[in-house]
């Protein structure tokens, strides 16, 4: 229990809220030894996106693609949820009207045991099909280089939202009409830089949500978070409930 008082504040508003609407990005999943994106270990700082994720890079060498996020899933394998991931699952449990977005693809809220979880840009343990775009849960670890569809066969993708692809529009949807509908948004370990999740902050603002921001460091958020608590996601996220 912390004597904070701007962290009692927050953990009194969370108490008394009725709508409740959470993002999340890849700083809530660095705890638990999930790479981030961005910053100096960013995985992005060692491959380019525009040759591992874009539909373009898929078709010019789906395998090199298919080796990359199968290093990725492979890592995910054995990765467990942390602090952070349990308390919004707890969360959930208590509040009625609570969503979670997120653009985490590793699937590690599930585990953690929330249920009703709004992915943005996709899950990495589900694969679709390029020609008949059934989608289907993959857990095989490593996968067989280059996975086929049982029903066409046809070459199977990642089930992500790659650059220079849409968002799934009802889960867009549903996470705009959460945003727009909450009391309070909690953004926690996003860097608010990647479209158009990165609109949901302002859209809570301008509907009159609290914003409560939790990351390890100032982010474009921070001056126009209600309350910006700087820190690691499995410390600080707990504290709030
Ligand atoms: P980024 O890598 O851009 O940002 C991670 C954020 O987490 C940064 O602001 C860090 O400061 C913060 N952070 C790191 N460790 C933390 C910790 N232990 N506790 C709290 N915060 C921490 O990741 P995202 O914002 O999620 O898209 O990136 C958005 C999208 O860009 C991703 O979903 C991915 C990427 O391209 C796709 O793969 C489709």
């Amino acid at each position: 229990m912390t004597t904070d008082p701007k962290i009692k504040e927050a953990r009194d508003r969370l108490a008394h809220a009725r709508s409740v609407a959470v993002l999340t990005g890849a700083g809530i999943s660095a705890d638990s030894g999930v790479p981030t994106f961005r910053g100096t270990d960013g995985l992005w700082r060692n491959v380019r996106a525009e040759d591992l994720a874009t539909p373009e890079a898929f078709e010019r060498d789906p395998r090199l693609v298919w080796e990359w996020y199968d290093w990725r899933r492979t890592l995910l394998a054995s990765i467990k949820p942390n602090a952070a991931h349990e308390a919004l699952a707890t969360l959930e449990a208590r509040q009625d009207r609570f969503h979670l977005i997120t653009q985490n693809v590793d699937g590690l809220h599930h585990l953690a045991g929330s249920r009703r979880v709004l992915e943005l840009h996709g899950d990495i343990w589900k694969v679709r099909c390029v020609r008949c775009r059934r989608v289907t849960d993959n857990r095989d670890v490593p996968l067989a280089l280059l996975p086929q569809c049982d029903s066409c066969d046809g070459l199977l993708r990642p089930h992500i939202v790659w650059f220079g692809e849409a968002l799934d529009h009802k889960v867009l949807e549903a996470s705009v009409s959460a945003v727009e509908s909450c009391d309070i948004l909690l953004i926690v370990g996003t860097s608010g830089l990647v479209y158009p999740a990165a609109m949901l902050m302002p859209t809570a603002k301008a509907n009159g949500a609290v914003v409560m921001e939790v990351n390890l460091d100032a982010t474009p958020y921070s001056a126009h978070a209600d309350f910006s608590f700087q820190g690691c996601a499995k410390d600080i996220v707990p504290l709030l409930l």
